[in-house]
């Protein structure tokens, strides 16, 4: 169903991610001029607003959240004639038919982003059928938290399948919409070079880090109930796992590129509750310094005790042919050192060094592949020390760099929702998730859990600012690998 729909419904047309985020990035399609001509948003949410107060509303969030060189006046004015409100309480169905009115005509196709609390999925996509917004021509993008655990996403997928097909459910993660998240992609299929030796035999380890600096924010009702593993293992770093680890698609579409992720998520080592203290470890964030602003711990900032991971590390493997024997080291965490989101891919040492004889050390190839806050691609190569090597032959150890930043200075960076939106508009499925997939993800974080449980894991402290607990340095140290921290 690749066409594109003349109207989108935004649900939490109010919320904290539409004005930081899905306003911004419409207004960005809008002002290059990549909407349908006509395409009308309406926005819906408790909040008692009416087209005009939410205009209002919307335009104070694009001043606060576009960056100062998009703000243009005329072209917010045109954006802001695209708006339309009607408020809805979910929980009362008999709104959704004045929803349904609002929208009028959906004969030319119906995009619906549902960003809500997981226990108004159901009621939702029941107001929405009930009300005739849920026919062939409407598609449907839903954002995480799409349930807890694999039996809770179970029940919220069947709930959206009785209503959408599959092929009309557009499963958003955020980080599929990264820039340098599809340069994997290109990195790997669209150069001969790599893939030779993408395998067990060339590679000795990937490391994939999603540091962040900031703490709870406002989101201590969501965050404190669910925890890092399911925040951001469970979907974004297992996405970035399958990039890296997915055999060669044979085409750029979604079938495609799904079928092959889905086989990776399929095929990671289930890691058992005897095992899960040796190859996981957890933490949260005590009080510390990010630079030089002093933060509280996590427990002062929820104003409660708690056993909620902020932090956490995982040895991983992909049972495979290709990646046999070849761990991932996986971790992520709030109030860290610095921000980054990383792929570090430590290749094997070569075979036989023939500098060891002359005081020449080598160190094993890496590329890094960084996503946030810089996007670079860096291969880390040996060279040769200029000098006349009296005393020994110096080698170093040099970046080949390629700055996507600065390759491509001149054009825009846009925001991952940017490009999900309009490919939801377009119905483009390739960057959302399949229910195969996202099942495939619950499965092997369940495990975790369960293991976590019957050795009765709680979390390690550690300081704001730091990389995590000590155990997590020991977690790659014991295999003589060492995280790429620098
Ligand atoms: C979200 C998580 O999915 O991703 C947040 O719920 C996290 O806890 C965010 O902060 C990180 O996204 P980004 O794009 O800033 O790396």
């Amino acid at each position: 169903m690749r066409q594109p729909v003349s109207k989108l419904l935004l649900f939490g047309a109010t919320g904290d991610l539409a004005q930081r985020m899905l306003l911004p990035s419409l207004f960005g399609l809008h002002t290059d001029g990549l909407l349908p001509e006509g395409l009308t948003i309406t926005g819906t949410a408790r909040s008692d607003y009416d087209d005009k107060s939410y205009r209002t509303f919307a335009s104070k969030a694009l001043e606060e959240f576009l960056p100062k060189e998009l703000k243009n006046k005329e072209k917010i004015k045109e954006f802001l004639d695209r708006l339309f409100y009607q408020a809805l309480d979910i929980t009362h169905p008999e709104g959704f038919p004045n929803l349904a009115k609002k929208i009028g005509d959906t004969s030319g196709g119906l995009a619906i982003f549902l960003s809500t609390a997981p226990s108004l999925f159901e009621p939702t996509i029941k107001g929405l059928d009930e009300a005739g917004l849920a026919h062939g021509l409407v598609r449907i993008g839903l954002e995480k938290p799409l349930g807890e655990d694999l039996a809770s996403s179970r029940e919220i997928n069947d709930a959206v399948a009785s209503v959408f097909p599959e092929d009309r459910t557009f499963r958003i993660d955020h980080y599929l919409g990264k820039e340098t998240v599809q340069n994997i992609l290109a990195l790997r299929f669209g150069n001969s070079m790599f893939e030779p030796i993408w395998n067990a035999q060339g590679i000795d380890n990937v490391q994939i880090t999603i540091a962040e600096t900031v703490g709870l924010e406002d989101r201590a009702g969501y965050y404190d109930g669910t925890g890092a593993l399911r925040d951001m293992v469970q979907n974004h770093i297992l996405q970035l796992l399958a990039m890296i680890a997915m055999e060669p698609p044979a085409r750029f579409d979604g079938t495609a590129i799904r079928d092959e992720k889905v086989k990776v998520f399929r095929s990671l080592r289930q890691i058992t509750p005897a095992e899960v203290p040796h190859v996981t470890v957890t933490g949260q964030y005590g009080a510390g310094a990010i630079g030089t602003e002093i933060v509280k711990s996590y427990i002062d900032e929820l104003g409660k005790p708690s056993t909620a991971e902020t932090f956490v590390a995982i040895k991983a493997h992909v049972d495979n042919w290709r990646w046999q024997g070849v761990p991932f080291y996986l971790r992520t965490g709030k109030r860290m050192a610095t921000r980054r989101s990383e792929i570090a891919i430590q290749f094997k040492p070569v075979p036989h060094s023939m500098f060891a004889s002359r005081g020449g050390l080598l160190q094993p190839n890496t590329l890094i592949i960084r996503l946030q806050p810089e996007e670079y691609i860096q291969l880390l190569v040996m060279t040769k020390e200029p000098g006349l090597d009296r005393e020994g032959v110096r080698l170093k150890e040099v970046p080949l760099n390629l700055s996507l930043d600065a390759e491509f200075a001149g054009t825009r960076r846009r925001i991952a929702y940017e490009r999900l939106l309009l490919d939801l508009i377009e119905g483009d499925q390739t960057l959302f998730v399949r229910r195969d997939e996202v099942e495939a993800q619950w499965t092997w974080i369940d495990a975790i859990r369960e293991g976590w449980t019957a050795n009765d894991t709680k979390p390690k402290s550690y300081p704001s600012g730091s990389w995590g607990p000590s155990t997590a340095i020991a977690l790659t140290e014991r295999d003589g690998v060492t995280w790429q921290d620098d």
